[in-house]
């Protein structure tokens, strides 16, 4: 057992994004979305449309069996659920003039069945979901006409669904753009023909929409919580070779630009000598610095892993691991998918951010992504999954740390409380839930859900505030 103190009220739950769990892709009036057509995941190029074995076309059907879903979650005893909006829902094309009310209609059914069992919404505005017409139309966020659109599609949804959703996300994982341009930004230009300036245009026009909608929640209802939500990635030198240090700090630089952005309203000093040494010139108007002085209310994050970083380019190049780029750290251990455990990664970067930012802080994402074995115990069919469980207890005792150090968080959300379709390679078999689902990858599978032995453990850990947990090592190579 630990000493962990959660502060009351702290909000424990699960998160979901609506192109890895709904299905219905062409259902209810929807429109085609940039995962439509990537089939292998967003780390791979797209197809030209939608084919049959791209498995989030029908996703974990949570369109049809949100009802049941939710009853499980508020079983675990679930006090938030973080899910997206998919805007081809509610804007087929994105650049209508009126949205559609099926779409609508669909997430107030889910709103009423969170309320029906006292669970509190955490909406995700765009979750690497932008609609297709979008890219192929305007080439994405390069276009500043997105800013509209976005602005029209967050209006909409703050009108409609703000009485009955407090916490609000603008972007998934914004920074995540520098990466993967298309399943982030809706960039149809291939990523090696994209010019840095485009790129850093898009950004621009993403950070600049996110401020405005900001804006705009608080002028619709001064007490919605608008937050941004960033890849979360501690970096460490290789070595104490300052040259590793400035690794570190340059590398630190590109991804913490855009939380900077968001918290303080306006582009740091070293990005200005980015963008200066690049070539880059922005075309920022002074309407644009007046949008972006509307800062967040909060800063969310994910996090599954910290990487190391080194100033000699030899390693750097002999060293690639990790999914994000960086370098091995050779004294942790790593996921079947080569995504390294760090727990107290976490506690490090919950301490910087604060520090950096003294904004609320949440994390709505963490998590494993592991083969998963169905077993029958006792008459029912369940997975003994362990590693699961260390894995989350391991962080969330270096969460409790985090909050001990002073961090003011208001709450946790594991990524995938039941399985779904991941992100980057499309898989099912890449499993993180408390539920499993019967779906393989070859599409295959009754899509009926079991009960894994996290989630009697997950419930114990919400009942208990966080007082179940127990203090270990964590896992060692
Ligand atoms: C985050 C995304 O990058 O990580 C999620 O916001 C994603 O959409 C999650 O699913 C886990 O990644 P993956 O590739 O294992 O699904």
């Amino acid at each position: 057992m630990t000493t962990a103190r959660f502060p009351d009220g702290f909000l424990w739950g699960g998160a979901t994004a609506a192109n890895q769990i709904e299905g219905a892709y062409d259902e209810g009036g929807k429109g085609l979305s940039i995962q439509d057509v990537t089939p292998r995941g967003i780390m791979h190029d797209r197809v030209a449309g939608p084919t049959a074995d791209n498995l989030k076309l029908e996703g974990i059907d949570f369109y049809h069996r949100y009802a049941e879903d939710i009853a499980l979650f508020a079983e675990m005893g679930f006090t938030v659920f973080r899910f997206s909006i998919a805007w081809s829902r509610i804007f087929p094309n994105g650049d209508e003039e009126t949205p559609n009310e099926e779409g609508l209609a669909f997430y107030d059914r889910v709103l009423d069945e969170l309320e029906k069992h006292g669970i509190e919404p955490l909406v995700t505005l765009s979750h690497y979901e932008t609609p297709l017409h979008l890219a192929e139309r305007y080439d994405g966020w390069v276009n500043r006409d997105l800013i509209g659109f976005y602005e029209r599609y967050a209006r909409t949804c703050f009108e409609r669904y703000g009485d009955r959703v407090k916490y609000w996300l603008t972007f998934n994982e914004i920074n995540s753009v520098l990466h993967i341009p298309f399943g982030s930004g809706g960039i149809n230009t291939p990523r090696d023909e994209l010019s840095k300036k485009d790129l850093y245009q898009a950004i621009h026009h993403e950070l600049v929409a996110s401020a405005r909608v900001t804006r705009v929640a608080h002028e619709i209802n001064p007490d919605l919580k608008v937050g941004c939500m960033v890849i979360s990635m501690p970096i460490y030198p290789l070595t104490p070779n300052p040259d590793d240090v400035i690794a570190v700090m340059n590398a630190d630089h590109a991804n913490l630009m855009f939380s900077d952005v968001h918290t303080r309203g306006y582009y740091p000093g070293y990005a200005q000598r980015f963008f200066r040494e690049n070539g880059i010139v922005l075309d920022i108007t002074d309407q644009d610095r007046e949008d972006l002085a509307h800062t967040v209310d909060f800063v969310s994050f994910s996090y599954y892993m910290s990487i190391c970083e080194s100033g000699d380019p030899q390693v750097k190049a002999d060293g690639a691991g990790n999914i994000m780029g960086g370098v091995p750290n050779p004294t942790l251990a790593a996921s079947e998918w080569g995504w390294q455990i760090d727990p107290k990664g976490l506690r490090i970067v919950l301490n910087q951010f604060w520090d950096r930012w003294q904004k609320p802080l949440f994390i709505v994402e963490n998590g494993l992504g592991a083969k998963d074995q169905l077993v029958e115990v006792d008459g029912e069919m369940t997975v003994e999954d362990d590693y699961r469980i260390a894995y989350l207890n391991d962080h969330l005792v270096q969460v409790a740390e985090a909050i001990e150090d002073g961090v003011e968080l208001w709450g946790y959300t594991t990524w995938g409380p039941i399985d779904l379709v991941s992100a980057s390679t499309a898989q099912l078999s890449k499993r993180y839930g408390f539920i499993y689902v019967d779906r393989n990858d070859d599409g295959t599978g009754s899509l009926t859900r079991y009960k894994k032995r996290s989630f009697d453990w997950y419930a114990e850990v919400i009942r208990t505030n966080g007082a179940s947990l127990e203090a270990r090592e964590a896992l060692k190579v």
